[in-house]
């Protein structure tokens, strides 16, 4: 019924003739759209039912355990994905799989961008889910699918296995500076709640000295079902839509050909492209603001829409949030022995054995320092800030300031003619609260360094209104499909993470988050896709 249904609708696309899609034999009851930071641990849980689940994934493999050939010179068993001490050192690779049709860094490959960003795995706290729906507060059952997500990938802040810190002299000036002002140092993976004055070693996703990801800890499980099936090099480019009804998928493969791959009854469509292909997804979808259905039913993409009077209005692509983040450059009489670029880009044969053992400068990111604390506007409005530290020079520390929870800026995401995605507003310091709080802590940081004994310092003509008006993206972005309790045009998914007026259509990765949290956002999406999955098994268990 439904493919006849297609074929009739799918042979004229905006007045020119198509080839129809082939559709594919086999059928499956969830298939996944994304295999990154939220998609891979979604599908493993939704798989763990038993239930037969699709993943998949535009890119190709990416570590050395999912096929990646591509390895290091000096080690032919890691790919510069495998080795966390190259996360600030892959941008000029050829190799380097990001998305192209986004205005954004984001990673087009088997584990997203939990490939290429630096690493920090922030836990998120209990206040991060101060504004999601009643289901999702922390002590109402998500603690708990954290609690498990964290037995398989719990982050680490002593990555090298010998025990030993590298090139670690920032933390200690940093530290110091800190202590001078009352901050106090905490363990940011057992105490997760303190945010207020403290500081860390930073926290991040590192396990045996390899980059850990979805990819490396939870995929194998899902992989080790036999219900479950990963597809990779296939970009889902839409849903298939009668009503509210979600039938399958339309994919387009890396030779162009398109092909049709449909849901069982009672199935389910997840959606984990991430915050900026989501929302394409969804525009390709008929879901959306009619202006952005608009221009992809006017434009050069071939997609099939539904027919107008099938569109969903949404609010997809509207909320978008970020970090907005800006850096000082303190300077120090300590010498702080900052290693030149080449200790990662072509390693000493000492890094190059201890790396082998899960240790030394290889095995580590490039942050030596977190911290977090509030700040409270002129108007009362709370905002939470995060510092990562780093030494840039020998005798300078690169401090970066994050305005964080609580930030009320939002933006826009929208699509072009050619099926790029694009940032009609930015999401950065939109609201004069956000521009004061993030000032606030760039004075209050300025101003420890202005006092008497201090062991950092900055110039004496640095302005803290300069260096705010130069901050840019933290890549944190969420919310382009919000979730909310009532279908009132502020939210496009429900508590379930279905999309408002669908039966069966579901988004589970940062897309889908109505707030940032404190951190890094690595770890709120994993955790936030877990809970997901649960909930979508709750709610389609009796379809
Ligand atoms: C896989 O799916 C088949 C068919 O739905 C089902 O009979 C079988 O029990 C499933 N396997 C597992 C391990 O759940
Ligand atoms: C395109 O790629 C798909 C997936 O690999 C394959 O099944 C199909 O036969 C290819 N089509 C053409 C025309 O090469
Ligand atoms: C859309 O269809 C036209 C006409 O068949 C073709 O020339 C063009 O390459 C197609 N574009 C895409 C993105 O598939
Ligand atoms: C810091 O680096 C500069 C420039 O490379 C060098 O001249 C200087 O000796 C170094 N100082 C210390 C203390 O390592
Ligand atoms: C490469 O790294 C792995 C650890 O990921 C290690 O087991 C192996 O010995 C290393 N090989 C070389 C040649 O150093
Ligand atoms: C910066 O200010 C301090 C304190 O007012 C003063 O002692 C110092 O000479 C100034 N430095 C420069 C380079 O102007």
């Amino acid at each position: 019924m439904h493919s006849a249904l297609l074929l009739l609708t799918g042979t004229v696309v905006a007045g020119k003739c198509i080839n129809t899609p082939s559709t594919r034999g086999e059928t499956y009851d969830y298939i996944v759209a994304g295999a990154g930071t939220a998609g891979i641990v979604a599908a493993e849980r939704l798989a763990r039912s038993g239930q037969s689940v699709l993943l998949i994934e535009r890119g190709g493999p990416s570590l050395y355990v999912t096929g990646n050939q591509k390895t290091m010179p000096w080690n032919d068993t890691v790919t510069m994905y495998d080795v966390p001490g190259m996360a600030f050192h892959t941008g000029a690779s050829p190799d380097l799989q990001y998305c192209r049709d986004l205005s954004i860094a984001a990673g087009c490959l088997l584990g997203g961008t939990t490939n290429l960003h630096a690493l920090m795995f922030i836990r998120p706290r209990r206040a991060d889910f101060a504004s999601w729906p009643e289901a999702w507060q922390w002590d109402n059952g998500l603690s708990d699918v954290a609690e498990e997500f964290y037995q398989r990938l719990p982050g680490t802040i002593l990555a090298s296995e010998d025990g030993k810190r590298y090139e670690d002299e920032a933390f200690g000036v940093m530290a110091r500076f800190l202590d001078a002002n009352g901050w106090k140092e905490e363990n940011a993976l057992e105490n997760v709640e303190a945010k207020e004055m403290v500081y860390t070693h930073p926290p991040w996703s590192i396990t045996n000295g390899l980059r850990d990801t979805p990819a490396r800890s939870i995929l194998p499980d899902a992989e080790a079902l036999p219900n479950f099936t990963l597809e990779l090099n296939s970009k889902v480019l839409r849903a298939i839509r009668t009503g509210s009804l979600v039938t399958g998928v339309e994919i387009e493969h890396a030779n162009s050909t398109r092909e049709i791959i449909e849901l069982k009854k009672g199935g389910s469509l997840v959606l984990a492209g991430g915050t900026h292909s989501t929302p394409r997804i969804l525009f390709n979808s008929g879901i959306g603001p009619v202006e952005q259905i608009e221009t992809v039913a006017s434009g050069e993409t071939n997609i099939t829409l539904p027919p107008r009077d099938q569109w969903i209005e949404l609010p997809v692509g509207e909320n978008l949030k970020d970090h907005a983040v800006t850096s000082i450059t303190f300077q120090t009489k300590d010498a702080l022995a900052a290693l030149p670029a080449t200790a990662w880009t072509d390693p000493d044969q000492e890094s190059i054995d201890l790396f082998a053992k899960g240790s030394g400068l290889l095995s580590q990111s490039a942050q030596r320092l977190n911290f977090w604390t509030s700040v409270t506007t002129s108007s009362g409005a709370k905002r939470y800030i995060q510092g990562t530290v780093r030494a840039e020079r020998n005798d300078t520390v690169g401090v970066k300031v994050y305005l964080t929870h609580g930030t009320s800026s939002t933006g826009t995401v929208g699509i072009t003619a050619d099926g790029t995605t694009y940032m009609p507003k930015s999401p950065l310091l939109q609201t004069k609260d956000d521009r004061e709080a993030l000032t606030m802590m760039v004075d209050t940081l300025i101003g420890y360094s202005r006092r008497p004994g201090s062991i950092l310092s900055v110039p004496n003509n640095t302005i803290a209104e300069e260096i705010v008006a130069r901050a840019g993206s933290g890549s944190h972005y969420l919310g382009t499909a919000q979730m909310g309790t009532e279908n009132d045009g502020k939210s496009v998914v429900d508590p379930n993470t279905k999309v408002w007026d669908t039966d069966n259509l579901f988004v589970v990765d940062g897309s889908m988050h109505p707030e940032v949290p404190t951190g890094n956002t690595q770890a709120p999406i994993m955790v936030a896709a877990a809970f997901a999955a649960e909930r979508i098994l709750a709610a389609t268990s009796s379809v």
